[in-house]
């Protein structure tokens, strides 16, 4: 259930972290608790240098209520290019517990499409968490596993992408990220 009063809104902000560390700190913030208390992932992982280049989105709840320049930061993702490639990695998506099923995550990755094709790129990829892959499915997403058309992946994003890391075993296109099965997922944005 929402703790926000119905007239509230939703507003996302993007920026990177050199930029706004206010707004980096606040998207920190709920990430240690969605991965970190939440679901028990390692902070040492959590953080990493991507946050440095990345594109930051942050989700805001507004309310006329609260009062000019009051706001509840609700939820986060990051998007960057994967090295030279047309592609953006979408990932770190986390919505506080209170505010999930109104749709924020729906809204965070709309937006963060919209930041990739600013950058000329012209396909999304992201790496999901086996149980919530429906989230990615209902806004377009498929499975790498699926696609027909071999011609959608460029190959050093799969070799940049995961296999043969640390801490991955593959099987059947699912792969272990700190005991927890992902799979890989893709959508185009043309
Ligand atoms: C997964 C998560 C980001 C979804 O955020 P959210 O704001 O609640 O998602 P939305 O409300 O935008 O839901 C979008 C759609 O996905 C569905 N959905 C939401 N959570 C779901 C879940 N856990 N399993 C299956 N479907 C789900 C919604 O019903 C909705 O479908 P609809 O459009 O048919 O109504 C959020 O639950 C979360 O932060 N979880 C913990 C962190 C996490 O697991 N992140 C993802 C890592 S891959």
């Amino acid at each position: 259930m929402s703790i926000l009063p119905s007239s509230s809104h939703l507003e996302i902000k993007s920026f990177y972290a050199a930029q706004d560390s206010l707004a980096f700190h606040d998207a920190c913030s709920i990430r240690y608790n969605v991965f970190v208390v939440e679901q028990g992932f390692s902070p040492d992982n959590e953080f990493d240098k991507i946050d440095e280049t990345c594109v930051h989105l942050l989700a805001y709840q507004v309310s006329p209520a609260w009062g000019a320049g009051r706001s509840v930061p609700v939820g986060t993702l990051r998007v960057h290019q994967v090295l030279d490639s047309a592609v953006a990695k979408i990932g770190r998506v986390a919505v506080m517990k209170p505010h999930r099923n109104q749709g924020i995550a729906r809204q965070l990755l709309s937006v963060a499409e919209d930041v990739a094709r600013s950058m000329g790129l012209t396909q999304c990829i992201l790496h999901s968490q086996l149980e919530k892959r429906a989230v990615y499915e209902k806004f377009g997403y498929r499975l790498m596993e699926d696609a027909q058309d071999q011609q959608h992946f460029n190959e050093n994003l799969v070799s940049y992408d995961g296999i043969g890391t640390a801490d991955l075993e593959d099987r059947r296109g699912q792969f272990l990220e700190e005991g927890v099965w992902h799979v890989k997922m893709y959508k185009d944005i043309l």
